[in-house]
């Protein structure tokens, strides 16, 4: 059995769906463990573009299965629409895909106070997804959670869905000012949901156990990006969840040690989408030559991404938070036809030079980037498929990333196709 966790090591949108759909090649089956459908994961197969939200990106390859661990909070309405259209291209995957009994349910009412919540904060509002992920996450830790594993019973679902929704919307009419949201229309939509989902619902933890021990191979598919961890990013500009390693152990229901090895995936430049400090962003032209170049608008939102240079202070924050045994880099190509690259090696803060950010947002604000320039190149790296092809200043960048990071590189991503990848070690490949 070989197993392997990938993870996003910025702030999201590495490029982890392209990698985890590209790899279920020699895999059994993809779970995912944290996050909900705030994620946005872009294949390109064939030329064919999907984008998935919340399930697996093991979907577009039959007999994988796909699990939706505990540890995601979960908009069924929103699910049964992405597997519709699934369906509607001719891909089947009701009878692979299994959601935990575990998993914490978005309702109507969460997506209310995702909105109010954000629009309460004026100017230092989070810029999040708007699908309520973070008030999905707060009933959970709180206690009052609608699960997955209520569904089984209607008369427990109704009557736990009634309460909660009492307590929120006496918050969303008399502290938010906003309408409240109607109990029995939320009521009847899950119950026609319900129908549909009950056969998908079941013991996602025993389930992956059963692959382990009988040495079949799982990817644990994150989302977001390291940075965007609720510990140990830029807090508060967060997402709801832990986005490390160790975070697919228990969003999943598997011991540390069937995690495996852990793959981190870093786009060669930097982007966040969302408020929040970013001490490598890129205002001027040469943002802008990334953003268009690399396509840089959010798979979920459609909001434009901010973009800067590649940041190795906080990759030195992921790299051991999360344990990452190799690193995959993404979209190379965007960097092609640049004079000069930079790197950002460390930080001024506080009038020293620092390796490793701060914790919290307002430490990171004050932080000063110290680059490194490296000379670009010219000929372009789109749709290289062999490592001696990349011109010789690509690969002294790509040398440098992993020197400064003293991890190998084993994945580079030279445009979004399915193929146009090197593989110069497979993480399902036994060392
Ligand atoms: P994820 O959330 O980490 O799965 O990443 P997204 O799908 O949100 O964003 C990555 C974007 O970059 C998508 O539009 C991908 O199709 C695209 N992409 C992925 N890898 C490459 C690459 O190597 N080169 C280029 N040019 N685009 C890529
Ligand atoms: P993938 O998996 C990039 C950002 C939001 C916002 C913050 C909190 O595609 O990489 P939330 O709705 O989670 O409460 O928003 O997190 N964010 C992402 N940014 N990629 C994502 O997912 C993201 N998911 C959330 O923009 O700044
Ligand atoms: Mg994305």
């Amino acid at each position: 059995m070989t197993n392997a966790v990938l993870l996003g090591v910025q702030w999201g949108d590495e490029g982890k769906g392209k990698i985890v759909d590209l790899l279920t090649e020699r895999a059994d089956a993809v779970v995912r463990f944290q996050g909900g459908h705030n994620a946005g994961h872009t294949l390109v197969i064939n030329g064919v573009k999907t984008v998935l939200h919340l399930i697996p990106s093991g979907a577009m390859r039959n007999g994988i299965e796909c699990l939706i661990g505990n540890g995601v909070v979960t908009d069924l309405l929103h699910l049964l629409t992405e597997i519709s259209g699934l369906e509607e291209r001719d891909v089947e995957i009701r009878n692979r895909l299994m959601i935990s009994l575990g998993c914490p349910l978005i309702l109507p009412y969460h997506v209310v106070l995702d909105r109010v919540r954000d629009e309460a904060r004026g100017k230092s509002a989070i810029g999040t997804t708007g699908r309520g992920i973070g008030p999905c996450y707060e009933d959970k830790v709180a206690r009052r959670g609608v699960r997955a594993v209520d569904l089984v019973d209607e008369r427990v679902f109704a009557s736990k869905l009634e309460q909660v929704m009492e307590y929120h919307n006496f918050m969303i009419s008399n502290y938010y000012r906003s309408d409240p949201v109607d109990y029995r229309k939320t009521l009847d939509a899950m119950l026609e949901a319900r129908e549909s989902i009950l056969p998908m619902i079941g013991d996602v933890s025993a389930r992956l156990n059963r692959l382990c021990r009988t040495g079949k191979s799982v990817i644990f598919e994150g989302a977001q990006g390291m940075m965007l961890d609720i510990d140990h990013g830029t807090y508060p500009y967060v997402t709801s969840s832990n986005t490390v390693s160790a975070a697919a152990a228990a969003g999943s229901g598997v011991g540390p040690q069937d995690i495996g090895t852990v793959l981190g995936v870093v786009k060669a430049y930097a982007t966040r989408v969302g408020s929040g400090p970013f001490p490598t962003e890129l205002t001027d032209r040469v943002g802008e030559h990334l953003a268009k170049q690399g396509h840089e608008f959010g798979a979920t939102t459609g909001r434009p991404r901010r973009c800067g240079w590649l940041d190795i202070v906080a990759l030195r924050r992921a790299v051991q938070v999360c344990g990452i045994t190799s690193l995959c880099i993404t979209k190379l190509d965007v960097l092609d036809g640049l004079e000069t690259v930079q790197l950002c090696v460390g930080y001024e803060y506080q009038g020293s030079r620092v390796d490793l950010p701060p914790y919290g947002a307002e430490g990171l604000e004050q932080c000063i980037p110290v680059y490194e320039n490296m000379q670009g190149w010219n000929d372009s790296t789109a749709g290289l498929r062999h490592f001696s092809e990349i011109p010789g200043q690509a690969r002294a960048y790509l040398d440098r990333i992993s020197d400064l990071l003293q991890l190998p590189i084993t994945i580079i991503s030279t445009g979004a196709g399915r193929d146009d990848t090197i593989v110069l070690k497979h993480p399902l490949e036994s060392s």
